[in-house]
């Protein structure tokens, strides 16, 4: 299993992605998704962790209404000051921002919140760290929701990972721990959660989103192990990923392009 990046690593990553990460639309449409699947009602008490620019929180924030309370968390001040923004173009108050390793909130008591959701974040995170966590924090009846690429996707990670491998890297696709819904099943089971709806679909990306794709990949859930080739062999690793990646493109672009993904939910 990968092993998470550790927090201190992680939040530089993060601050350098925050001013284009919602550039992204498959980014708002993959938060999107988990909040209207985990069907939140007003007046919930949320908390959306590792929340990056707010998107999930945002969402969730306009249905629960101002009766409802969100606190959103994430370890980068740079995505927290994007979500900041935001969150007062879109004239919501009820969402606090929060600086926080979202795996130890210590200071959130047992049953604070109704919904936890976690979009396209537990891949940083230690997987049993996290749930423990979130398990603690639900009040009884309450439901957890996260989503995760299906092991395998996105195809333009997964061709990183066998151009790194040529050049004597040896890269663990994060999805691993949770990339089926037998393992999110099992992942809920473990924190003492009952599996409710494991949901599996897909996600479309756009060739535009492909430009940035070796940005993503060398700031994303591998920067620790990349940062380990030199200059010279992170050139040649462009290099051939880059050609590679634009070949698909041209012979397999619906591949290239769809992404198997699964919202899994549990109660407490
Ligand atoms: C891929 S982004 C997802 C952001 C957002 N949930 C979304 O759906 O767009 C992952 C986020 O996890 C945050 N993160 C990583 N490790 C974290 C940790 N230990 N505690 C809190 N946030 C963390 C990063 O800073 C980043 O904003």
């Amino acid at each position: 299993m990968a092993e998470p990046n550790s927090p201190d690593s992680v939040e530089p990553i993060f601050d350098r992605r925050a001013a284009t990460y919602s550039n992204h639309t498959w980014h708002v449409r993959y938060a999107e998704r988990l909040v209207e699947l985990a069907a939140p009602t007003t007046g919930m008490r949320v908390l959306d962790a590792a929340t990056g620019t707010g998107l999930a929180a945002i969402a969730a924030a306009r249905v629960i209404g101002p009766a409802g309370h969100v606190v959103a968390v994430d370890i980068s001040t740079g995505m927290l000051t994007r979500a900041r923004q935001t969150i007062a173009a879109a004239g919501l108050t009820n969402i606090e921002l929060v600086r926080a390793d979202a795996t130890a909130l210590t200071q959130f008591g047992n049953s604070s919140f109704d919904l936890i959701l976690c979009s396209a974040g537990l891949l940083y995170l230690s997987v049993p760290a996290a749930l423990g966590e979130w398990h603690r924090l639900l009040a009884p009846g309450g439901q957890v929701g996260f989503s995760t690429m299906a092991a395998g996707f996105p195809v333009a990670a997964e061709l990183f990972r066998d151009h790194a491998r040529r050049h004597a890297l040896i890269l663990t696709d994060p999805a691993t721990a949770l990339g089926t819904r037998k393992r999110c099943h099992q992942a809920l089971c473990d924190a003492g959660f009952t599996p409710a709806n494991l949901v599996g679909e897909t996600i479309g990306f756009s060739s535009h989103d492909l430009e940035h794709a070796w940005e993503a990949h060398t700031r994303g859930p591998h920067h620790d192990a990349v940062a380990t080739l030199t200059p010279k062999q992170a050139e040649t690793f462009q290099r051939d990923y880059t050609e590679a990646l634009a070949d698909l493109l041209r012979t397999d672009e619906d591949h290239l392009l769809t992404s198997e993904v699964i919202y899994a939910f549990g109660e407490r």
